[in-house]
């Protein structure tokens, strides 16, 4: 029988807060499409989420930084599992340093993973949505897009630039029963940020007021919600989950 659960597809699905989002979202219902890099680790990383009795749950291999790709991307998951109702913008990677030593390479790899990519993914999906009068697109932001990071001028650029998309999206589907909002996490217990070395590290937990990393299903949760009907007059707006850090 056809797919006939609503259809959530979320970028970086298999990365440390991506699981924790495709499992929350697959909790409430959806048919949940993860999109990934690595192949070899998307099939062992599905497999898991098998085990764990998640069974509805698929993936998808776009390179989101290729527009065409994108749009070839998305119009697949429509003909295999059905039009797509929610949009999580999660795919991220970092490559810090500071001004002085980064190279355009480090620059440009940022900003067309992280920024270039939810338009790519957002321009893939928002006719889709319009035609059908329905949508939630959730872009996973960071705190360093609102405060800035000493080493991240290119991820701090990236995730503000979500901001400013996201604010104008929302202006422009807001009467045609899509939001369009960002979740700001803050620093999370994830691979991305136990890359930061051990020293730094320990001096960013202790600016934390809640003395710990925050959880990947923390940031789930909150996704999960802007994901629901519940959620309807939110929209252009970010949720910081960031353990008191900064405030915005
Ligand atoms: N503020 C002010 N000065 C700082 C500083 C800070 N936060 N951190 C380092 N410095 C100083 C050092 O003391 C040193 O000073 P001197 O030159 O006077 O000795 C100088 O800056 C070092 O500069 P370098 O260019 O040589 O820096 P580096 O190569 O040693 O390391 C870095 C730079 C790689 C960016 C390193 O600081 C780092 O990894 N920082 C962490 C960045 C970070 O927070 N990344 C978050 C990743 S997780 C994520 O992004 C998820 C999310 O959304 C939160």
């Amino acid at each position: 029988m056809a797919n006939q659960a609503p259809v959530a597809w979320v970028t970086g699905g298999t990365g440390g807060i991506g699981t924790a989002i495709c499992r929350s979202l697959a909790d409430a219902g959806y048919l949940v499409v993860a999109g990934y890099h690595n192949p070899d680790k998307a099939k062992i990383w599905l497999e898991t989420q098998q085990a764990d009795g998640y069974n509805n749950i698929a993936l998808s291999g776009v390179d989101l930084s290729d527009h065409n790709a994108c749009l070839e991307g998305a119009r697949e998951i429509h003909e295999k599992h059905g039009p797509i109702s929610v949009l999580v913008n999660c795919a991220g990677i970092t490559r810090d340093g500071t001004m002085k030593k980064m190279s355009y390479e480090q620059w440009y790899q940022v900003i067309d993973t992280n920024l270039n990519s939810v338009f790519n993914t957002c321009r893939s999906v928002i006719e889709g949505m319009l035609e059908n009068g329905y949508g939630r697109i959730i872009n996973i932001s960071s705190i360093n897009g609102r405060k800035g990071q000493f080493g991240q001028v290119n991820y701090a650029a990236a995730k503000a630039g979500m901001h400013g998309l996201t604010m104008s999206l929302a202006q422009e589907t807001a009467t045609k029963g899509i939001t369009v909002n960002t979740v700001s996490p803050g620093y999370i217990a994830t691979d991305m940020v136990m890359a930061v070395p051990e020293k730094v590290r320990e001096s960013i937990i202790a600016q934390i007021p809640a003395g710990r990393l925050g959880e990947p299903e923390e940031i789930a949760r909150c996704v999960a919600f802007l994901a629901s009907d519940d959620a309807g007059f939110i929209n252009g707006s970010t949720i910081s989950a960031n353990g008191g850090q900064f405030f915005v």
